[in-house]
């Protein structure tokens, strides 16, 4: 029996991470570590609350008097990283607790790694700490030797804590990996997040803002396939290295929003185009040979598949982001897209 603590567990990724790990290991134990910032919400863990192989707690990976505490008393086994303030946007606006949560926090979990002794610690990183890439070159595509290349504070934020990371590795023998995975989708995804918000605006008959011509590209996986790989990763993976995932599923912002319009049998005459993001990513696209041949890992579902049931998900969950976009996500909304 192992014990695994898993940081921003009632997040996006996170939740669907812990889901995975109690139906495919339900011997090993779980500790949820999350703070519950805007992001986090408690009701996604609903299910798992009251199982014995679950602990959670609120607390910030930021807070190392709290993070050592947890560590000595539960000596994990395996330590997965998941809590980040994670949204671009956000990111533009106020870069502060960006540098705290994704850096500062990564370095206290990695002394306490160090302190407590681990079997593994893992970094869900991103892809977005590769910059980006032009959309006339498709012949191009990340790899692990990519160069760290950030455009926005929050990428840069990640690379740091990628670098922090390997530095741990090298300098103290931290047991480290990281994943490099490309844009999720999803349940429980957060509403402010492309997929989702189109979904529940959409619903609403409300404008739905597309940045610029629409045009960038992203390369969307399937929540769970993440979760897969990172499972297969802390099994099998080498430890010092990095990971990169993807499906090789690039699409266009404007071909996703039309096919979540066509979808719900609203009109077109939703899409409205809109200030773009500042210093905004062309293109993402990962390829992920590295994990396909040492760990045999490759995308399940595929995206017609995943968009309907992201989709039916939204319809069938009304409950889970009503009670999200009632609440303070009115103020970021009006904030973020009143005068765009
Ligand atoms: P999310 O924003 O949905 O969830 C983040 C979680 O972390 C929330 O539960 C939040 O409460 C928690 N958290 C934030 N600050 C914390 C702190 N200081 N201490 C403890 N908990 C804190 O994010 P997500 O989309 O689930 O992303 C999870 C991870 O995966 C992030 O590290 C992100 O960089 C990475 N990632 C995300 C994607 C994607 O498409 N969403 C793709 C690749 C990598
Ligand atoms: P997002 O879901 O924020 O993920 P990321 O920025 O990490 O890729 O955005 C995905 C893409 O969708 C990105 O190119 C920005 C664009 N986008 C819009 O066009 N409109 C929106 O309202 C949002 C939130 C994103």
């Amino acid at each position: 029996m192992a014990t695994y603590v898993v940081t921003g567990g009632a997040g996006f990724i996170g939740s669907n991470f812990i889901f995975h790990m109690r139906q495919q290991h339900p011997e090993d134990r779980i500790i949820c570590l999350d703070s519950l910032t805007y992001a986090g919400n408690l009701e996604t863990l609903d299910s798992v609350m009251r199982d014995s192989h679950f602990r959670f707690v609120k607390a910030s990976i930021t807070d190392r008097e709290a993070v050592f505490r947890l560590f000595d008393e539960e000596r994990p086994d395996y330590v997965v990283n998941f809590a980040a303030e994670s949204h671009v946007d956000r990111s533009i606006e106020s870069p502060g607790v960006f540098l705290q949560t994704n850096i500062i926090g990564t370095q206290t979990l990695l002394d306490a790694c160090r302190h407590s002794g681990v079997k593994r610690f893992h970094q869900v990183s991103t892809d977005e700490v590769y910059g980006d890439l032009p959309l006339d070159r498709p012949d191009l595509m990340f790899t692990e030797e990519t160069p760290i290349h950030t455009s926005s504070p929050y990428s840069a934020s990640k690379a740091a804590a990628d670098l922090l990371v390997q530095a741990y590795h090298r300098t103290f023998q931290v047991p480290a990996t990281i994943s490099r995975c490309s844009n999720n989708y999803g349940p429980y995804h957060f509403p402010e997040k492309l997929i989702p918000l189109m979904i529940i605006n959409a619903l609403h008959d409300k404008p739905l803002p597309v940045y610029g011509k629409g045009e960038n590209v992203r390369d969307w996986l399937y929540v769970t396939d993440h979760c897969r790989a990172i499972d297969l990763i802390l099994q099998s993976g080498r430890v010092g290295e990095v990971y990169n995932i993807g499906g090789h599923n690039e699409m266009r912002n404007i071909d996703i929003v039309r096919l979540i319009v066509k979808t719900l049998g609203k009109s077109e005459d939703l899409i409205t185009y809109v200030t773009d993001r500042k210093g905004h990513d062309m293109r993402y696209a990962i390829d992920p040979t590295k994990i396909n041949r040492e760990l045999g890992w490759s995308p399940e579902v595929m995206f017609a598949d995943g968009i309907q049931r992201t989709i039916d998900w939204y319809l069938t969950h009304q409950d889970w982001w009503r009670n999200i976009v009632n609440g303070e996500y009115q103020t970021y909304y009006q904030q973020m897209y009143g005068s765009r």
